[in-house]
C-alpha cells in the first residue's frame, strides 16, 4: 500500500490488493465509514453519487478504476478496457482532473500494449499510484507557494471543501489554509456552509477542527455582512477546472463570493494543480457545468423541504472570470494577471 502517511491524519482514498477504499464522504462528519470497490462500475457510481468527491480525489479514484478493471480481466486473452475508462468518465462532468487522470493511465495502456498482461497491470498501478503521490507533493508545494503571499494576522473565508478530503491529501485550498496556520499567519478562517452537499459546513470544519485550525462556519448567504464588517482579508478557493484564459469553474457559489469580495477590496486566491487547467478550452464559459437532480434542492436528508412538484435549478458549479481573480496557485509557480500569456508560460515549463 501506498505510503500517504504523512499527507493526513485520515485518507480519503486508499488503494491496496487491488481494491480501493474510499472514506463516505456522504457520511461525514457523524460517521467515518469506509467503502471499499471491486469494480470499475461501482467505483464510476461512487464518484457520481459523491462518495468520494473533489477534483483530484475524483481523477486519483479513476485512475484506480483503471486498475481494478486491468485486473479482473487478468485471465483474459486480451485487455479491455474502453467501456471502464468510458463509464469513469461518463461519471461526472466539470473535474477536468478526472479526464486528465484517464488519459494518463490510456497513454499507459497505449505505451504498453505489446507487453504481457501482468506487465501492463503493473505499469497502470504504478502510474495510478504516481498520480495519487505526485498530487500530494503539489499540494505541499502549492502549500508553501500560497502562504508566501498570506500576511500575519490574516483571516480567510473558503467554500466548499478543498482539502485533503478532495484530493489525494493534504488540500489545495486548504493546503494554503494549512501552510499558512503553520506558519501562524492566520488567526481565523471562516468555512462557508455550501449548499446543497454541505462541503463546507460538513467536511471543511471536520478537516480543519482535526488539525486544530481555529474554523468558523457561515451560514450561505453570509458572507456580504461578513466582508462588510472587514473581518476577511483573502478569500481561498480550490478549482474544478480552469480554461486557458484563467477563468475558473468551481464549486457554485464561488462566483458571487469573488464578486463580493472585489467590492470589499478583499484578495481571491485560486489554488489547484496543473491537472487542473483545461488549455484546450479557451473561456470559461466552454466549461461543462454540472447540473444534479432536482432532489437535491428540494428535500433535505430524504425529507421534502420545498413544495411537492416545485422545480428547481440545481447547478453544481459556477464560473468565475479571471479579472475577478487576484492570484492562482499552482504546484509550477504563482500566477498573476494578466493570466492569458502567463497561464501559458508557466504550464509548458
Ligand atoms: O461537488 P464537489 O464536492 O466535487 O466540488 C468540489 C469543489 O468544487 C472543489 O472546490 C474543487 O473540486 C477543488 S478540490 C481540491
Amino acid at each position: 500500500m501506498l505510503n500517504t502517511a504523512y499527507a493526513s491524519n485520515f485518507h480519503a482514498v486508499t488503494f491496496s490488493d487491488f481494491s480501493l477504499t474510499l472514506l463516505d464522504q456522504r457520511k461525514l462528519p457523524h460517521e467515518e465509514t469506509y467503502l471499499t470497490f471491486t469494480d470499475a462500475e461501482s467505483i464510476a457510481h461512487a464518484i457520481t453519487d459523491m462518495v468520494v468527491r473533489g477534483a483530484p480525489a475524483i481523477g486519483i479514484a479513476a485512475a484506480y478504476g483503471v486498475v481494478i478493471a486491468a485486473h479482473s480481466q487478468r485471465q483474459q486473452p486480451k485487455l479491455q478496457l474502453d467501456d471502464a475508462i468510458e463509464q469513469l468518465a461518463n461519471s461526472r462532468p466539470t473535474a477536468i482532473n478526472l479526464f486528465w487522470a484517464l488519459e494518463k493511465m490510456q497513454t499507459v495502456l497505449n505505451q504498453y500494449k505489446n507487453h504481457s498482461i501482468d506487465d501492463q497491470i503493473t505499469a497502470l498501478l504504478t502510474q495510478a499510484e504516481h498520480i495519487h503521490l505526485q498530487d500530494i507533493k503539489d499540494n505541499q508545494t502549492m502549500g508553501t507557494l500560497g502562504a508566501s503571499l498570506i500576511e500575519n494576522n490574516s483571516q480567510v473565508y473558503t467554500h466548499c471543501n478543498a482539502g485533503a478530503l478532495a484530493t489525494g491529501g493534504y488540500g489545495t485550498a486548504l493546503g494554503v489554509i494549512r501552510s499558512a496556520a503553520r506558519d501562524e499567519k492566520i488567526t481565523q478562517v471562516f468555512a462557508g456552509e455550501t449548499r446543497p452537499w454541505l462541503q463546507g459546513a460538513r467536511l471543511t470544519t471536520w478537516e480543519l477542527m482535526r488539525d486544530n485550525i481555529d474554523v468558523t462556519l457561515v451560514g450561505e448567504g453570509g458572507a456580504g455582512q461578513l466582508f462588510r464588517q472587514g473581518k476577511v482579508t483573502w478569500v481561498i478557493v480550490g478549482a474544478d477546472r480552469i480554461a486557458a484564459n484563467g477563468d475558473v469553474a468551481n464549486k457554485i457559489g464561488t462566483y458571487n463570493l469573488a464578486i463580493l469580495a472585489r467590492h470589499h477590496g478583499i484578495k481571491f486566491m485560486v489554488v489547484a494543480p496543473s491537472s487542473t487547467f483545461d488549455l484546450n478550452i479557451q473561456h470559461g464559459d466552454d466549461i461543462p457545468i454540472e447540473q444534479r437532480s432536482e432532489k437535491e434542492l428540494t428535500e433535505l436528508q430524504g425529507l421534502p423541504i420545498a413544495p411537492k412538484n416545485c422545480k428547481a435549478l440545481n447547478l453544481s458549479f459556477d464560473v468565475t472570470p479571471n479579472d475577478l481573480i487576484d492570484v492562482i496557485i499552482c504546484e509550477k509557480g504563482i500566477l498573476k494577471p494578466p493570466f492569458n500569456d502567463h497561464i501559458k508560460r508557466l504550464l509548458s515549463l
